[in-house]
């Protein structure tokens, strides 16, 4: 998980910020997206850096995600005061554990603290808030706040030490987050690769809105070192990252969506085959997988993508969501990214 981090993650931080810890505002602000992935990020080369196996790509949730807000706490302050949706965070909640955890690599000294004002305007019932936008936000608000006027490539850097996924999350639109090779991570980072197209939708259909009882980074660690069917994934996934490229540049959602289903898929295999397994789905998910494919063997363009939660989030065209509301009733949100 995110805490403890070492001397190889405060280097990470140094070279790109170098002694830029003077001068600050008196507030920092900055926002991002959530992020959905259409080609899976499961599995790490780097547990501190957060390096992953391979690359992966999402498209960005538009208006979902994340707003923060940060100062300087007064002096003497013991710990980090730390404000979710409008209620203050206990220290010993995990949240506040792994947020304090991420900003101990931004104190320009011992008894520095911060104020983090933090807010998530993803529908908490939606199943689709995820750490990603909030490490992305957090990042752009340090960098507001510090006056560093870094780009969004070195700020994914910064967001990836929080959370992997968070390294897609500092561009709208559909974006890689590129492998890298160098084991200082300075070329793992998030690309935009495309704006997403107007008729473009997703879905979520919400099984459980519940925490979910693995993690994901405790999921893909288990998954690598136990799963039999973890071999061909690295592969699978270099594959399915040019498919799905090439369905982007050409807009070809029936492309994209086939890729993003079987990669999705894919990757829940290797989480079936671990030991013990990590099986998210519940009956509600299986259902839902079940009536996106009678919807789709009725003509209608949706395709189906999952987490490492139970929920099942859907791409679509505009022009069919109607015929997806029907299928999904109350219990579908529509984004269009
Ligand atoms: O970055 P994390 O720890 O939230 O991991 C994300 C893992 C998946 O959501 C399952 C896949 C992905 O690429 O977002």
């Amino acid at each position: 998980m995110s805490g403890g981090f070492g001397e190889r993650a405060r280097a990470a931080v140094r070279r790109i910020v170098g002694d830029g810890f003077s001068g600050a505002k008196a507030s920092g602000r900055g926002e991002a997206p959530a992020n959905v992935a259409l080609v899976k990020y499961w599995g790490k080369r780097d547990e501190e850096l957060k390096l992953p196996v391979t690359g992966s790509l999402s498209i960005s949730l538009g208006p979902l995600g994340t707003k923060t807000e940060l100062a300087r706490a007064p002096d003497g302050t013991s710990a980090d005061e730390i404000w979710l949706n409008g209620r203050p965070v206990g220290g010993g909640e995990g949240f506040a554990r792994r947020l304090t955890a991420f900003l101990d690599l931004f104190r320009p000294a011992d008894g520095f603290r911060y104020v983090v004002r933090t807010a998530n305007n993803v529908p908490t019932a939606a199943g689709l808030a995820s750490s990603a936008s909030g490490f992305a936000a957090l990042v752009r608000a340090l960098d507001d706040f510090w006056g560093w006027g870094l780009d969004a490539e070195r700020l994914s850097v910064l967001a990836r030490l929080g959370s992997g996924s968070a390294a897609r999350s500092l561009e709208h639109g559909f974006v890689e987050w590129l492998r890298g090779a160098r084991e200082d991570g300075e070329d793992s980072v998030g690309r935009k690769v495309a704006e997403a197209w107007a008729g473009l939708r997703i879905g979520a259909v919400v099984a459980d809105a519940g925490e979910k009882p693995v993690g994901s980074g405790e999921g893909m660690c288990r998954t690598a070192g136990t799963s039999c069917a973890y071999a061909g994934w690295p592969a699978r996934v270099e594959a399915d990252l040019a498919a799905v490229k090439e369905a982007i540049a050409a807009q070809d959602l029936a492309a994209l969506g086939a890729v993003a289903e079987a990669n999705a898929l894919a990757m829940h295999g290797t989480m079936w085959a671990a030991r013990p397994p990590l099986v998210y789905q519940l009956p509600e998910t299986l259902a839902a997988m079940r009536q996106v494919w009678a919807a789709r063997a009725e003509g209608v363009g949706v395709w189906l993508t999952m987490d490492a939660g139970p929920n099942v989030k859907l791409l679509f065209d505009a022009r069919d969501e109607g015929a997806v509301h029907e299928a999904f009733g109350g219990k579908l949100t529509v984004v269009r990214p």
